[in-house]
């Protein structure tokens, strides 16, 4: 694809194609400025040299064969809608309307999205917690794969988690594949796994049938590049991930079993602090940035382009913060105070606390209204609500607001307001998804 892209940035062509700033000529300069010409003299669409993603025969498709060489696949597709794409895809390619998907309720938001795509049922698996964290752990293979006589059209695991948590693939898939279930992993963060002998093996190695690794987190390519992999003992049909691809994309924990050793997180809940705090010190006044923060904790990412100093600059912030006194004190001329909520933050319990309404097809398609924080009690929730920290989604559309969740939110609402207006610097919590981000009201399926 390299050698294809070369060759024709060479060619002398008179270009009456997209995209219209015609191998450069019109590229807009403010983006020429920045990353010079060069990129756009080999931005092109569609053009024989290159070949098209779903044809057999050409660079792409080439390309696409020895990547499935490389990471042990049957097929390769290269995606450049993010993974987000892929197990959409995934999804659609093992699920028709009205079958069960086995899933994590802590799944990324795509596989939500999948689940109105594809009109399939969640039948949601709690994973185990660790409250001291207040991180996700791993799932354990012991999920019932049939509801109601109805076996499962598929099972969906997230493995490596966010924090580099891993499940035990090779038994999940074993027992899937004795129900004759396939298995999806979602391995955005795993696409190195397999690589090295240190690290876990690759999910393909374990079994699973269809994997989506983000080629552009911790492997080198350009962002939103992912690939799916179909495995070489799957019995899914390619044809139909094929279908839905060509629909879906533009022209040291205790009871953490297995994890990445390169994602190193650092808790620090005994400071009396979050990793919101920890964070203002280390990214505002020292510039090492994490990949993560969560409620008690941050997340570091070590990569190719990982270099000595770096990571000597993060010892020593962390050597910084845990000499710094914060029950009184400054940092920089800041003043930091203790976190007493770090406590209240702790997710786990509610993704217990699951009560399905309506499938999530029905309820994003459902007419909608807005009622306020108080009068949403018992409805069927119509948006999206995610709150950092810690990165879960709290409610999806079609999930009835419950106490519990209600009184979190309620909470969340409470410190949104107080780090607005009293402490700016501390303003830890942010809603993402929801229609009103300070949560006064709340959008639910008027049915
Ligand atoms: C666990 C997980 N799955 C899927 C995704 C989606 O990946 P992408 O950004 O490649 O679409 C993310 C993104 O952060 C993720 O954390």
């Amino acid at each position: 694809m390299v050698n294809a892209l070369k060759a024709s940035g060479k060619l002398n062509a008179a270009g009456f194609h997209f995209p219209g700033h015609n191998r450069g000529r019109a590229a807009p300069y403010s983006l020429t400025e920045i990353i010079g010409l060069e990129p756009f003299i080999h931005d092109f669409n569609c053009f024989p040299e290159i070949g098209f993603q779903f044809s057999p025969q050409g660079p792409i498709s080439e390309a696409q064969k020895l990547a499935a060489k490389l990471f042990g696949a049957l097929e390769t597709w290269f995606l450049v809608g993010g993974t987000t794409c892929g197990i959409q895809a995934a999804i659609m390619a093992t699920c028709s309307p009205g079958d069960y998907l086995i899933l994590p309720r802590n799944s990324h938001k795509s596989a939500i999205s999948a689940l109105v795509l594809s009109g399939a049922i969640p039948k949601y698996s709690i994973p185990q917690y660790n409250y001291d964290w207040d991180i996700a752990s791993g799932l354990l293979p012991s999920q019932e794969l049939e509801k109601e006589g109805q076996k499962a059209g598929g099972v969906f695991v997230t493995s490596p988690t966010y924090h580099g948590v891993c499940s035990k693939l090779s038994e999940i898939s074993e027992v899937c594949h004795n129900h004759g279930i396939p298995l999806i992993v979602d391995e955005a963060h795993g696409a190195h796994f397999g690589f090295h002998p240190q690290l876990p093996y690759s999910a393909l190695q374990q079994g699973a049938d269809l994997v989506v690794q983000s080629t552009h987190k911790v492997l080198c390519s350009l962002t939103q590049s992912s690939m799916l992999h179909l495995s070489t003992k799957s019995n899914v049909d390619r044809e139909r991930i094929s279908r839905y691809l060509n629909l879906d994309s533009s022209s040291s924990f205790p009871n953490f079993p297995t994890r990445d050793p390169l994602r190193l997180t650092l808790g620090f809940w005994q400071l009396g602090l979050s990793g919101y705090q920890v964070n203002e010190i280390l990214h505002n006044d020292l510039m090492v940035i994490c990949e993560l923060v969560g409620s008690r904790s941050m997340t570091f990412a070590f990569t190719l382009g990982t270099c000595r100093e770096h990571i000597q600059r993060l010892v020593s912030a962390i050597q910084h913060v845990s000499s710094i006194n914060f029950i009184s004190l400054s940092g920089g001329g800041k003043l930091f105070v203790v976190d007493n909520e770090i406590n209240d933050s702790v997710t786990g319990p509610l993704l217990g606390d699951i009560k399905m309404g309506l499938n999530p097809r029905d309820a994003f398609f459902s007419s909608k209204r807005k009622v306020s924080i108080e009068e949403s009690l018992g409805k069927i929730c119509g948006e999206l609500i995610c709150a950092y920290p810690p990165g879960i989604p709290l409610m999806f559309p079609s999930e009835i607001i419950t106490h519990s969740v209600l009184d979190y939110l309620v909470r969340i609402a409470g410190r949104i307001r107080e780090a607005n207006f009293q402490y700016p610097s501390l303003s830890a919590t942010v809603i993402d998804g929801a229609s009103d981000p300070s949560l006064s009201s709340i959008v639910i399926c008027d049915v």
